[in-house]
């Protein structure tokens, strides 16, 4: 079965490096929202929702974003694309790394980044207790979401077989992941799919498989749901991008970014 029209491969970018990705994604990412925010000029109160990938991956590319003067930062309102069910100043939050690296005077305000957890969640009922307050704060869609992609070929904290890849309707629900930490939130497909902006960023000869899966195997999300973003815009090193049947080079000059 051939993946939905909608869902074929929108644009790959690829760069020589780990830091040289950051740059590149940092630049594209900066690009969008200024873009975005040009449709919404003059729109009283207008703003700009956006989804954050956590883990390892991003936190060069959110410093570079930091230092990006085109980033419309006052009509930004920032989510976790997912996270783990610990207290928001726990290391493993995803929330503590976007706040860490994006909350500024002259940046993001903290009540314009959006945690899911205000401390330490006891039992998984409170986890479910957590993911249905912040679906109800949710946008109803995400002008941008950056993912992240795991080697089991995951995005956000949706992971093979997992129920929520089934969830039609909450736009945000309590997992249990196979991976430490095991309690987790996540958005659900549907906020995937209805992102205006939808981008992956991967690094890494470890994840090459998974981005071959994700891009160019038959369709079937519940073993690979990185296929989910497969209609994006993929931000890939060349160790990531190892295992592409259809090899592609390095974006010509992607070396260190003229802004850094
Ligand atoms: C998380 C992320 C997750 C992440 C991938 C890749 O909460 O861990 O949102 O989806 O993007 O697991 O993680 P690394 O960037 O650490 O490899």
């Amino acid at each position: 079965m051939t993946a939905p029209a909608a869902h074929r491969p929108q644009e790959l970018i690829v760069a020589r490096d780990a830091a040289a990705l950051a740059a590149l994604a940092a630049d594209r990412i900066a690009r969008e929202l200024a873009a975005l925010a040009g449709t919404r000029a003059g729109q009283p109160g207008a703003n700009l929702a956006v989804a954050l990938a956590g883990g390892r991956t991003p936190r060069g590319c959110y410093e570079q974003l930091a230092r990006d003067r085109r980033v419309p930062w006052p009509m930004l309102t920032v989510w976790p694309s997912d996270e783990r069910a610990v207290a928001p100043d726990d290391p493993a939050s995803n929330v503590r790394l976007l706040r860490e690296t994006l909350v500024d005077p002259d940046r993001l305000r903290p009540d314009q980044l959006h945690a899911v957890f205000d401390a330490a969640p006891r039992t998984h009922a409170d986890v479910e207790a957590a993911a249905a307050s912040a679906a109800r704060r949710l946008p109803e869609r995400f002008d941008l979401v950056l993912l992240g992609l795991g080697a089991d070929g995951h995005v956000a904290s949706l992971f093979p077989r997992s129920p929520a890849l089934a969830e039609l309707e909450r736009r945000m629900v309590a997992v249990r992941a196979p991976v430490e930490p095991v309690e987790r939130v996540t958005l659900t497909p549907r906020m995937l799919e209805t992102a205006g902006n939808l981008m992956v960023l991967v690094s890494g000869r470890a994840k090459a498989d998974a981005v071959a899966r994700a891009l160019e195997d038959e369709w079937d999300p519940q073993t690979t749901p990185g296929q989910l973003a497969r209609r994006g815009t993929w931000l890939l090193d060349v160790e990531s991008a190892a295992e592409l049947r259809r090899p592609r080079g390095a974006v010509p000059g992607s070396g260190p970014h003229p802004l850094s």
